[in-house]
């Protein structure tokens, strides 16, 4: 299972990437396209927002019930995909809640009303459609397929949200009943033979011993509960929700919980970041990083790794082991910074706030660490002889989080590229 730690864009599909080539299928469980995974192969770029990263190695790829699912988002991915010449073997649950065009009108609606409250969201309809879930009127996968009932979903749904956004968020539709109607059955269409029970045929891999790849999306820190609400998204991005986003029991999941941890942090959106730098020092990190939103395009605020955040982040998850991303991005910076706890009312605190009037008095207590160079030179060796000739000043960076959160890092990624990868044990 892979796992973001941090507020999402910790790196993932990379690390999803690498995985897939040893797993019998990937699955995604939560979230839908607002999040962004980029994977890189020989120099042929993928930005996938919905589909599995497991589909560019060719593999099953499943969507579980826990995805909200823009279908017309679907169509545009696949069809990318086939131009870059992947054939994707998906398989979606048809309890799978859809994204409707109204609910992209009530995301950006109510993100204008809240106004500079607003959470920041990616606008791509994804809250409205979970809320629509737990309100009970939500349009399910198993409804796109089939024109009777999707065109009673459609009636009931669709003025009802026509008349709530006009009325009340005073947006116009620019989209008809019909419109939308022919649309998604025309997209129900093309999609009906990727209809399987992800539930079953999870448990059925998992019964004869294949090698499953959960994939989660967005990072803890922006969990529906335990993020920094109400600046987070709507699903759970954590490990125990791939148990209700597929269908599976708890103790069947046994295996590796990988902890996907970014050198530093970054975060898309509004609310607390108490480790955040800015000025000339934030800048220089964000474009080493490349730090601009895969999805939105969004420059993203930055800051030093913060440890209470992550203790948090493991509790919650139970992480098996960490891959630290991004440590290229550090090479060159002369002092780095590590946040081990927080000052707050004058009390030393060890673990992340459970509320944001208590993170936004959160006075960082950093460790220094010297800085490290990392470039073509010393990745080349890197690749070729593994951590044992990684510079001293960044082992230390990297054990002193070993050592704070009590868990191995097995994995580092210093580049994009797939082989810029090592293996620690
Ligand atoms: P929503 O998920 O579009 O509703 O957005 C809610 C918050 O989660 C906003 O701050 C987004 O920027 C953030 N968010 C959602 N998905 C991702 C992601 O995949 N990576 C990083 N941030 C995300
Ligand atoms: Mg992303």
């Amino acid at each position: 299972m892979i796992i973001g730690s941090q507020f999402g864009d910790e790196g993932k599909g990379k690390l999803v990437d690498c995985l897939a080539e040893q797993s019998d299928c990937v699955v995604r469980y939560q979230g839908g396209n607002n999040a962004g995974h980029t994977v890189v192969v020989k120099n042929q770029v993928f930005k996938l927002h919905l589909l599995p990263s497991g589909v560019v190695r060719k593999k099953r790829s499943l969507i579980g019930t826990g995805v909200s699912l823009d279908p017309r988002v679907l169509k545009q991915e696949i069809d990318g995909l086939k131009k870059q010449g992947i054939e994707v073997n998906l398989g979606i649950d048809p309890r799978c809640q859809l994204i409707m065009p109204w609910h992209n009108v009530i995301d950006i609606g109510k993100e204008e009303a809240l106004k500079e409250k607003n959470i920041g969201t990616t606008r791509r309809g994804v809250g409205p459609c979970y809320a629509d879930r737990a309100s009970r009127i939500g349009i399910r996968f198993d409804d796109l397929i089939d024109e009777k009932r999707l065109r009673e979903k459609i009636d009931f749904n669709y003025p009802y949200y026509k008349n709530l956004c006009e009325k009340i968020l005073g947006k116009k539709f620019d989209f008809t009943q019909e419109e939308v109607f022919k649309q998604y059955s025309a997209l129900g269409k093309e999609f009906k033979e990727m209809l399987t029970d992800v539930s079953i045929e999870v448990n059925e891999c998992l019964d004869k011993g294949k090698k499953v790849l959960f994939e989660g999306a967005q990072g803890t820190l922006l969990d529906n509960d335990f993020g920094t609400y109400p600046f987070v998204t709507s699903s759970h991005p954590t490990s125990g929700a791939a148990t209700t986003g597929i269908g599976i029991a708890p103790q069947k999941l046994s295996g590796r919980i990988i902890g996907i941890v970014k050198a530093y942090t970054t975060r898309v959106g509004s609310g607390p970041f108490p480790s955040e730098i800015s000025g000339e020092e934030a800048d220089a990190l964000r474009n080493a990083g490349n730090e601009f939103g895969t999805t939105t395009g969004r420059a993203r605020r930055v800051g030093w790794l913060d440890l209470p955040m992550l203790r948090m982040t493991h509790r919650l998850n139970g992480f098996t082991e960490i891959a630290i991303t991004k440590l290229d991005v550090l090479s060159g910076i002369k002092k780095l910074f590590i946040a081990d706890s927080y000052t707050i009312e004058g009390k030393k605190v060890f673990e992340f706030p459970y509320a944001n009037h208590l993170t936004e008095k959160a006075k960082p207590n950093y460790t220094e660490f010297k800085g490290f160079v990392l470039d073509t030179l010393e990745r080349k060796e890197l690749k070729e002889k593994g951590y044992s000739v990684l510079d001293e000043n960044a082992k230390k960076y990297l054990e002193f989080i070993e050592k704070k959160l009590n868990v191995p890092i097995k994995t580092v990624s210093f580049g994009a590229e797939r082989d810029d990868t090592l293996t620690k044990d």
